[in-house]
C-alpha cells in the first residue's frame, strides 16, 4: 500500500512525465496483482502506449520496423522489463541517445525479460523486427487460402504477443496504441482497432496502414491481419471481413449480428467499442474465435450454411464486456474471462433464439464438466487455477464458471443477478479483475451480508474448491429426452430410425453422437454411417463427434473423412484430441496419424503444430 502510494505520489510530481505524449498517467498506475507469466515490473515502470511502424515482408516472413513505448515511471525508476520472446534487437533509443538493454535468460513458454536502461527517458523506441517462427503469427502462403494469395494473421492469447512486440505482455497492463504497417499493394490490413485508412495509400514497399485504439487494452487483444481481403456490411455498426470467395457464406452465418450487439447492450450496458466487425480467416486459425476488440477473428469451420454455429459469435461480443471491458489480471482467473462469457453467450441466445437452445448448450456443457471431473487432477477443476500455465480452452474455466453465475442468477434471481452485472462492467470497465476482487465486490453489492444468501451460494467452494459445490443443479433440455430415448434403443439393439435425426438441429445430433457407448461394433458403426451418411456431415462440431468415434473404435470406413478433416482445416479444439486417441490405437492409429500429419503439419498454426509435435512425437 505504502509503494502505490508513493508511486502515485511521484507520478503526479513527476515533470518528465507530464512533457510525455500519452494522456493521463494519474489514472493508469492501479495496483496489481503478480503475474507470474511476465518479467513487468509494473510498479516501477509502466507502458501506457505503444506505436509500432511495422512493413510485412512475406518473403522473409517478418514484420521489421520500430516499436515506440510511452512510460509511466516512478521517479526514482532506472529501467523497465518488457517481455520479448524470439524477437531480433536493435537499437534502443530514448531522448535522442542510445539506450544501454540486456536480453536475460529465457524461459521456455515466457521467453525472456528485456531490461532497458532508462536514463530519464520516458519515450523509448526499439529497432527490432520478428523471427520468421514467431508463435503468434502464422504466414500462409497462397496455396493455403482461398484467394491464392498470401496472408499473415496474430494471435496474441495468453502470452504470444511478445512474439511480434516488444511491450509488456501482462493482461493487468492496460495500453492504447497507434500502428502504421505496409503491406504487400495488392493485399489488405486489418486490426482489432479504428481502421483510419481503409484503402491504405501507396508508399514505396507497398501500401501503409493506419490504425489506433483509443481504449486501453490488454496488449494480447492487439490483432492484425493482412490478406485478400473483401468486407461486407451487415447493419450500421456490423460487417464481416474475409477473402472474396468466402464473404457470400460469411454475410448469411452473420446475418444476426447486428441484432446480437443489441441483444448484448439491453444486457449489460452500451457497447463501448464502436464497431463489431468480424474476420472470417482461413482454415488454420487455430482456435473457433478470438475476441480481439471492433473486429472478431473466426474460424471458417462455424460456416454451417444453417447458422447453427453462431453461438460462437455470441460468445466473442460477449467478450466484449466479459474479458475487454473487465479483464482477468491474471491468467490464473481466466475463469473471470471465460466463464463470463460464457453465461452471457447463454443470455445471448436465450433471447435471440429461446431458452431451449440455450438450455440444450447448457446440458452439453454440463457433460463437458463431468468429464473433466472424472479425468482431471482436483487442480485442474478449481476456477481459480493455482499454475496459470494451465489456461487452454478448459471445460472447467469455461462451463464450470457458466454455471456458478447460471447457479447465483437461480439463487438471487434473475433481476437481481442481471442488474448487480451491469453495474459491475459499468464500475469496472477498463480494469483488471481478480477472483478475490469479484468476491468481494459481489457481497458488497449484492450479497450484503445476508447470511442466510451467503450460506445458501458457497461462493468460495465454487471458486476455490475442485468439484462442484453441493448448490449446484444439474440443467435439463426437454428435447434431449428423445435424443437418449433412440440413444438407449440403439444400444438395445434396434436399428436408428432415420427420421428423428434428420429432423433435428445440431445440439440433438451432438447429443446423440456424444451420447453413444465410446465402444460400438463394426455392424453398429456401419448402419449408423450408412443411416445418417455421417462420414459427409457438412457440419463440423457434428463431424467431429462422429470421427471420434470413428478413431476410438478403429472404424477404417471413417478413415478418409477423418484425413479430409484434419487436412483441411487447424483448430486446436478439433484436431488435438484426434491425434491424442489415434496414437492410443499403436497398431491402427500411430501409422495414420503420421501419414496424415505429414501432410497437414505445414498447414497447421505453430501453437497447433507444436502440440501435434508433442503428440505425435516428431
Ligand atoms: N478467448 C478465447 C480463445 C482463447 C482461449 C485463445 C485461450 C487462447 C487461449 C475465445 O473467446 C474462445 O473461447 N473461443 C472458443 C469458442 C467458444 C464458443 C467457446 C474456441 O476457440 O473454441
Ligand atoms: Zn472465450
Amino acid at each position: 500500500m505504502i509503494q502505490r502510494r508513493t508511486l502515485l505520489a511521484a507520478t503526479l510530481a513527476a515533470p518528465a512525465l507530464s512533457a510525455c505524449a500519452t494522456t493521463d498517467i494519474r489514472a493508469s498506475l492501479p495496483e496489481l496483482p503478480r503475474d507470474t507469466q511476465s518479467y513487468a515490473k509494473p510498479d516501477e515502470a509502466r507502458v501506457l502506449h505503444v506505436s509500432l511502424d511495422l512493413q510485412a515482408d512475406f518473403e522473409r516472413k517478418v514484420l521489421a520496423g520500430s516499436c515506440t513505448l510511452s512510460i509511466a515511471a516512478r521517479d526514482d525508476a532506472r529501467e523497465i522489463v518488457l517481455d520479448v520472446k524470439g524477437l531480433n534487437i536493435g537499437l534502443v533509443s530514448g531522448n535522442g541517445r542510445t539506450l544501454p538493454f540486456v536480453i536475460g535468460e529465457s524461459n521456455g513458454a515466457r521467453g525472456a525479460p528485456m531490461t532497458i536502461q532508462l536514463n530519464g527517458a520516458r519515450e523509448i523506441t526499439i529497432i527490432y523486427e520478428t523471427s520468421p517462427d514467431a508463435e503468434a503469427l502464422q504466414w500462409l502462403t497462397p496455396a493455403q487460402t482461398a484467394s491464392g494469395k498470401p496472408f499473415l494473421f496474430s494471435q496474441g492469447q495468453s502470452i504470444l504477443t511478445r512474439t511480434w512486440a516488444p511491450t509488456q505482455d501482462s493482461p493487468g497492463i492496460r495500453q492504447t496504441y497507434d500502428v502504421r504497417l505496409v503491406a504487400p499493394a495488392d493485399l489488405i490490413a486489418v486490426m482489432s482497432a479504428e481502421m483510419l485508412t481503409p484503402e491504405g495509400e501507396i508508399v514505396e514497399g507497398g501500401r501503409a496502414f493506419r490504425f489506433r485504439m483509443r481504449n486501453p487494452v490488454p496488449i494480447y487483444l492487439m490483432a492484425i491481419a493482412v490478406g485478400d481481403l473483401v468486407f461486407g456490411s451487415v447493419g450500421p455498426r456490423t460487417g464481416v471481413w474475409t477473402e472474396p470467395t468466402v464473404l457470400e457464406r460469411g454475410l448469411y452465418e452473420c446475418a444476426d449480428m447486428e441484432a446480437m450487439v443489441r441483444t448484448a447492450e439491453a444486457l449489460y450496458g452500451p457497447y463501448r467499442w464502436g464497431r463489431y466487425d468480424v474476420l472470417i480467416l482461413p482454415p488454420s486459425f487455430p482456435y473457433g474465435g478470438m475476441e480481439n476488440p471492433r473486429l472478431t477473428f473466426l474460424t471458417p469451420t462455424f460456416l454451417a450454411g444453417d447458422r447453427s454455429l453462431v453461438s460462437l459469435i455470441a460468445h466473442e461480443l460477449a467478450h466484449s464486456w466479459s474479458g475487454n471491458l473487465v479483464t482477468n489480471a491474471v491468467w490464473s482467473d481466466s475463469w473471470l474471462n471465460e466463464g463470463f462469457t460464457t453465461y452471457f453467450e447463454g443470455r445471448i441466445i436465450e433471447a435471440l433464439y429461446g431458452a431451449e437452445r440455450a438450455t440444450m448448450a447448457d446440458v452439453l456443457g454440463w457433460a463437458e464438466i463431468q468429464e473433466a471431473i472424472r479425468t482431471q487432477p482436483a487442480d485442474l477443476q478449481r476456477l481459480h487455477l493455482l499454475d496459470p500455465a494451465a489456461d487452454s480452452p478448459s471445460a472447467i474455466v469455461y462451463e464450470k464458471g457458466a454455471l456458478f453465475l447460471r447457479t447465483i442468477e437461480r439463487i438471487m434471481g434473475r433481476t437481481r443477478f442481471d442488474a448487480y452485472l451491469r453495474s459491475y462492467f459499468d464500475r469496472y470497465a477498463f480494469q483488471p479483475m481478480t477472483t478475490q476482487k469479484f468476491l468481494a465486490d459481489f457481497r458488497d453489492r449484492a450479497v450484503r451480508g445476508d447470511a442466510a444468501l451467503e450460506q445458501q451460494l458457497q461462493l468460495d467452494a465454487w471458486a476455490y474448491e475442485p468439484g462442484l459445490p453441493s448448490n449446484v443443479e444439474e440443467p435439463h433440455a426437454e428435447a434431449f429426452d428423445q435424443v437418449d430415448h433412440f440413444v438407449s434403443d440403439f444400444v438395445a439393439g434396434n436399428p436408428p430410425a432415420a427420421a428423428p435425426w434428420e429432423n433435428w438441429g445440431t445440439f440433438e445430433r451432438q447429443r446423440y453422437l456424444q451420447t453413444l457407448p465410446r465402444t460400438l461394433t463394426r455392424q453398429q458403426l456401419d448402419t449408423l454411417e450408412s443411416s445418417f451418411a455421417l462420414n459427409e456431415l457438412g457440419n463440423n462440431e457434428v463431424l467431429f463427434n462422429w470421427l471420434e468415434l470413428v478413431v476410438n473404435n478403429q472404424y477404417d470406413p471413417g478413415v478418409p473423412s477423418l484425413t479430409h478433416f484434419l487436412t483441411s482445416q487447424g483448430r486446436g479444439k478439433f484436431v488435438r484430441p484426434l491425434y491424442r486417441v489415434l496414437m492410443t490405437k499403436a497398431e491402427w492409429g500411430r501409422p495414420i496419424a503420421r501419414r496424415i500429419y505429414a501432410e497437414a503439419r505445414p498447414m497447421y498454426h505453430p501453437i497447433v503444430a507444436a502440440a501435434v509435435d508433442r503428440i505425435v512425437g516428431v
